[in-house]
């Protein structure tokens, strides 16, 4: 006979407990008080050393996100002349944070609002916000929104709306495995870890050219064309983070002819709208020429810092239907937008208020609105006036110095000028970058990225006498 298989085993607590109640037919004698108190001691101990489900072994330590690391190095050295070249946020010339001037008048507007309540809002966002959002990207006699062909969500601000973005990909792409995913090559950190979250494969189309410091629009538009049929292309809309580089409207013409040869998916990120140029309708050339060609594409939005929000996490998706001459595009837009309410019910419920909030007064007040475009020529007007400053002195230096120790790409700073939006790709090396925060207190992320807005009268002469100096000490 087979023996018969041990008793499985009970887990610790649960055979413990049992051992622990007292028998009924064990008498209430001092040696079962003295074996209970033994058992509760050992349980207590036992209670100490359970087996965990999660230990180090099977969650290992994530590094820190680089770039709040570098702003938390940054707090913590006491060096007066200190420079913040790291943060992606508008500092004004005192490297302060700049609460927009009709900002600060929406704000009161909507606290003196009797009305005003705390009140959910709906799943897909304030009506009044997300309608104001559709027109301001899309153009406000866009086919696509007269065609009904738009659906909006308000999101978590940019980011979440690429997630949204990532999420219903993932889960309704008709396509099983869902096509890769293309980023440039560099792109936002972020765009990594948000895409192969949902479960997406990433891939990189070469972006930026390290000769030229300009668009590497060859080594763009042959990846493209090699991309497998049907592949999801992120594209950023203006303002491109880290590199400054946009391409022109020419080249935006020859991706979007190798997007449709290629039946690939457009995926626009736009974070940057009026901020890049100061000119709203310029920044959003791209999504509105896309749309004008009748592709179907989807748009993450942000307005964390056009409107400086950055915290109030005010952001937009909008999926674009393509025209067909059934309307059956209005059909799906609808279908898609009662998905897209799931996944958003299940992820945030509804958005926050304040953001958008605030940004509506705005929108749809047209006295509010022109001051709007004035306070982003302010900021744009500010970063485009530190640019050419940072050229012209470290121009000016190179010049002035008859050692010609600088050649090569590193004595041609054009490319200051030539990016746009918050960001300028240096073309400094991680090692310089590393001089320039241990010797002169600089702080810029390891791939020689500067946010243009920690750049102000105040300290500019010192970061480019800095930059100069490390370029020779490396040469
Ligand atoms: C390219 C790009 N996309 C999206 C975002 C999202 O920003 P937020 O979530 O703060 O709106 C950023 C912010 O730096 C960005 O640079």
């Amino acid at each position: 006979m087979a023996p018969s298989p041990p008793p499985h085993p009970l887990p610790a607590a649960l055979s413990l407990s049992r051992s622990l109640s007292p028998s009924p037919s064990l008498p209430d004698t001092p040696s079962s008080q003295s074996r209970l108190s033994q058992l509760s001691s050992h349980l207590s101990t036992a209670s100490h050393t359970m087996a965990a489900v999660f230990s180090a072994a099977n969650v290992p330590q994530a590094p820190e996100d680089p770039l709040f690391g570098l702003m938390r190095a940054y707090r913590q050295d006491p060096f007066a002349k200190k420079v913040d070249l790291g943060i992606g946020a508008y500092r004004d010339d005192h490297a302060k944070p700049w609460i927009l001037p009709v900002v600060r008048k929406a704000d009161e507007i909507l606290r003196s609002d009797p009305e005003l309540n705390h009140e959910y809002l709906p799943i897909a966002g304030l009506p009044q916000y997300t309608g104001a959002a559709q027109k301001l990207i899309l153009g406000a006699d866009s086919p696509a929104i007269h065609d009904g062909r738009v659906a909006t969500f308000q999101t978590i601000s940019g980011t979440g709306a690429v997630h949204l973005g990532a999420l219903f990909l993932a889960k309704f792409h008709p396509l099983r495995p869902a096509p890769t995913v293309y980023l440039s090559d560099p792109t936002w950190a972020n765009h990594n870890q948000i895409f192969t979250n949902v479960g997406l494969q990433i891939a990189k189309y070469p972006y930026f050219s390290a000769q030229t410091k300009g668009l590497d629009i060859d080594g763009l538009l042959s990846t493209l064309l090699a991309a497998p049929a049907g592949s999801i292309i992120v594209l950023h809309a203006c303002a491109h983070n880290p590199t400054g580089v946009d391409p022109t409207h020419d080249q935006w013409k020859q991706i979007a002819t190798v997007i449709r040869e290629r039946g690939h998916f457009p995926f626009f990120d736009c974070a940057y709208q009026g901020f890049a140029s100061g000119d709203l309708a310029r920044d959003a050339w791209a999504i509105r020429y896309f749309v004008s060609q009748g592709f179907e594409t989807c748009v993450a939005q942000s307005f964390a810092k056009n409107f400086g929000l950055y915290g109030e996490r005010a952001g937009a998706f909008h999926w674009i239907s393509a025209p067909d001459a059934a309307a059956t595009s209005q059909v799906t837009t609808g279908n898609i937008a009662s998905q897209l309410a799931i996944l958003q019910r299940s992820e945030i419920s509804n958005p926050p208020a304040y953001g958008s909030r605030i940004a509506s007064i705005v929108l749809n007040d047209p006295q509010l609105f022109a001051e709007w475009e004035e306070d982003l020529r302010t900021m744009s007007g500010r970063i485009a006036e530190m640019r050419l400053g940072l050229r012209q002195r470290l121009e000016a230096r190179i010049l002035a110095d008859s050692s010609n120790i600088i050649n090569g790409s590193q004595a041609n700073w054009a490319h200051i000028t030539s990016q746009i939006g918050m960001f300028s790709f240096t073309g400094l090396s991680e090692s310089q970058v590393k001089v320039l925060r241990e010797k002169w207190h600089i702080y810029m992320t390891k791939n020689g990225r500067i946010s243009m807005a920690g750049i102000n009268s105040h300290n500019i002469d010192y970061v480019a006498e800095a930059i100069d100096s490390v370029i020779r000490e490396t040469a």
